[in-house]
């Protein structure tokens, strides 16, 4: 076994954990670890803009992007948080400009800004461009600039290292740090620290077609969860309206944001039905549930499971010309093959490689596909960690990013309010950590340290059963594709909680064929699959106990919201024997009440 100490640890290396890294070192000493070289951390796979209502390009205001981004949630965010977010939002992004980030540019050198789905002017309700972006590639860009401010500011990195544990002094009630297995080496390493923050990103490995990267299995949130520490609004998770076809990787809605359309096996601009003012640009839930009744009515393409996205230029500008559009001149906007390649590279890329198809000559077929955790690790706009109803913090212990509940995303996310988030909660986490470097003293780590994991993975090399963990992982992926997706019922939810369980029983008996120490993957994703069980299995329950239907989580046996009954956050918890208890705490309302959403 291996020590470490450092005052404040970072789990993962995605955008909020590089900003929360950079803040807490100028502060405290500060080590990242993570299971990736950080530069291929998820956040790089975020396309089309980060929101902030700069008003560059037209009037826009943060108190306009903090009410679409509580109307976007269905009305189940935090709202005092999301004011915070929505006011940091400009100077944060300028932050980032000064660091480097290579932002796309109007012709006056001003951050260029696009429309992204649910950003509203909410005096005409139209789409107002709000998008910071360069090209599709911003989150790539956030990952490269925060990776270089951190290597800077001497931040010590552990890459290819997979944190397996949470260490806690139950005595003081604090975290003290954790424990992680070097994936080189199969070594365990115990990292002692006087606070740790969770930055590992969401879970969307846990169904079949998913924009998510092989990774995304939500370790930090299944650690957290088997600790005793609370999950919240787990039943909410995002389906992105445009993935690849079967692939599911992402076609960002920056597409749509360029004037790109969706069109069904008819021909039909269909979202013109469902959403008549914002139409193709409606928020993500609506956009979702559209589509697959399209789908469901037969109006697939060729009555498969898939509409054409269309980005073609003469598709664009006649639909620019129907809708009213205007260009800076006041004329009807107009855009080009040229134009549309500098602003949508990669995604054109993405096409051409995995489809053989060029958007500017032909429509792209497109799925709904897992994209984005709404719930997670509870906190604070502090990004520290909250167990209870009354927000009770867990000393030392903070999350931020997809893997943290601040709330701010409520009941459905807003497209571009993910690297907000990210690099907004992970400034301020970062700061908090620095403080409380500051104001404490080490606690001694518990008895046990590394023993528990050690114990783990000796009885999964060890095994001699007859199940192999990537059979249950796919078997988990199609069932909750098929009963825990974009439409839910009792009767589905049920049955899914029964197959969760005998897959979860079948667990135990796994084995595995490399019982090597060197990159032994085999091991590593046996362990991923437990943490995929554990949040499958919580979604579901929470799934199951919310009778209505609210942002991303629809029911069709209660296919209305029911604020009288459901307008509160749900906190899941494990109980110690294996069984999950159900909680709720209260919205926080500042001002604007619920009511009905429509686009
Ligand atoms: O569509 C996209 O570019 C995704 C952005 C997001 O999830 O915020």
């Amino acid at each position: 076994m291996n020590y470490h100490k450092f005052e404040t640890v970072i789990v993962g290396a995605g955008g909020a954990g590089l900003m929360a890294a950079l803040y807490a070192s100028r502060g405290a000493q500060t080590a990242v670890i993570s299971k990736l070289y950080p530069t291929r951390s998820h956040t790089g796979a975020a396309q089309g803009g980060i929101g902030a209502a700069l008003g560059n390009m037209e009037e826009d205001h943060p108190e306009w992007h903090a009410f679409d981004t509580v109307k976007g949630s269905d009305y189940l965010a935090d709202q005092d948080a999301v004011e915070l977010m929505t006011a940091m939002a400009p100077e944060i992004v300028f932050e980032l400009e000064h660091m480097g980030l290579p932002f796309d540019r109007t012709p006056e050198g001003k951050i260029a800004q696009r429309r992204f789905g649910g950003h509203t002017n909410n005096r005409t309700g139209k789409p107002v461009m709000r998008a910071c972006h360069a090209a599709d590639r911003t989150g790539h860009m956030i990952l490269q600039t925060l990776y270089q401010q951190c290597i800077k500011n001497n931040v010590t990195f552990f890459d290819e290292f997979q944190v397996m544990d949470l260490l806690i002094n139950e005595v003081e009630g604090r975290v003290v740090g954790v424990v992680a297995y070097e994936i080189a080496t199969g070594e365990l390493h115990v990292f002692h620290a006087k606070s740790v923050l969770f930055a590992t990103g969401g879970w969307g490995r846990v169904w079949e077609v998913t924009s998510n990267a092989a990774t995304l299995t939500g370790d930090g949130a299944a650690i957290a969860f088997r600790r005793g520490i609370p999950l919240e609004d787990m039943e909410f998770f995002q389906f992105h309206p445009t993935g690849i076809y079967k692939l599911g990787i992402l076609i960002t809605e920056g597409v749509r944001g360029e004037g790109g359309v969706l069109i069904n096996n008819e021909g039909e601009r269909f979202m013109n039905r469902y959403a008549p003012t914002v139409k193709d640009l409606a928020s993500r839930d609506v956009v979702s549930r559209a589509i697959y009744l399209e789908i469901r009515a037969g109006r697939g393409i060729n009555g498969q499971n898939y509409v054409y996205l269309d980005v073609r230029p003469e598709t664009v500008n006649k639909y620019f010309a129907e809708d009213g559009v205007q260009g800076p001149d006041g004329k009807p906007k107009q855009v080009t093959a040229e134009y549309l390649l500098k602003k949508l590279p990669d995604i054109i890329d993405f096409c051409k490689t995995y489809l053989g198809i060029d958007p500017m000559q032909e429509p792209m077929p497109v799925q709904p596909t897992a994209h984005y955790a709404m719930g997670g690790i509870p906190t604070n706009i502090y990004g520290e960690v909250v167990i209870d109803e009354q927000n009770t913090v867990l000393p030392g212990f903070y999350a931020a990013g997809e893997t943290a509940c601040v709330s701010v995303h409520g009941a459905n996310r807003l497209g571009t309010n993910s690297l907000l988030d990210i690099v907004v909660f992970g400034k301020l986490a970062g700061q908090r950590m620095a403080e409380f470097a500051r104001a404490n003293d080490w606690a001694p780590l518990p008895q046990e340290t590394w023993e528990p994991t050690q114990a783990m993975l000796d009885r999964i090399r060890n095994s001699r059963g007859k199940e192999r963990a990537a059979r249950l992982r796919e078997e988990l992926r199609r069932l909750m594709m098929d009963n825990v997706g974009v439409f839910r019922t009792e009767a589905l939810l049920n049955d899914a909680l029964t197959k969760i369980r005998e897959l979860k029983e079948r667990y135990q008996h796994i084995a595995i064929d490399d019982k090597g120490k060197t990159f032994n993957q085999d091991l590593i994703e046996a362990w991923e699959v437990a943490n995929l069980l554990d949040i499958a299995e919580v979604t579901t329950v929470s799934a199951l106990a919310r009778r209505e239907s609210r942002g991303a989580h629809y029911r069709e046996d209660y296919p209305q919201r029911d604020d009288e009954q459901w307008l509160k956050h749900t906190l899941a918890y494990r109980q110690p024997d294996g069984c999950i208890q159900l909680r709720y705490k209260p919205v926080v309302i500042t001002k604007w009440q619920p009511k009905e959403r429509v686009y």
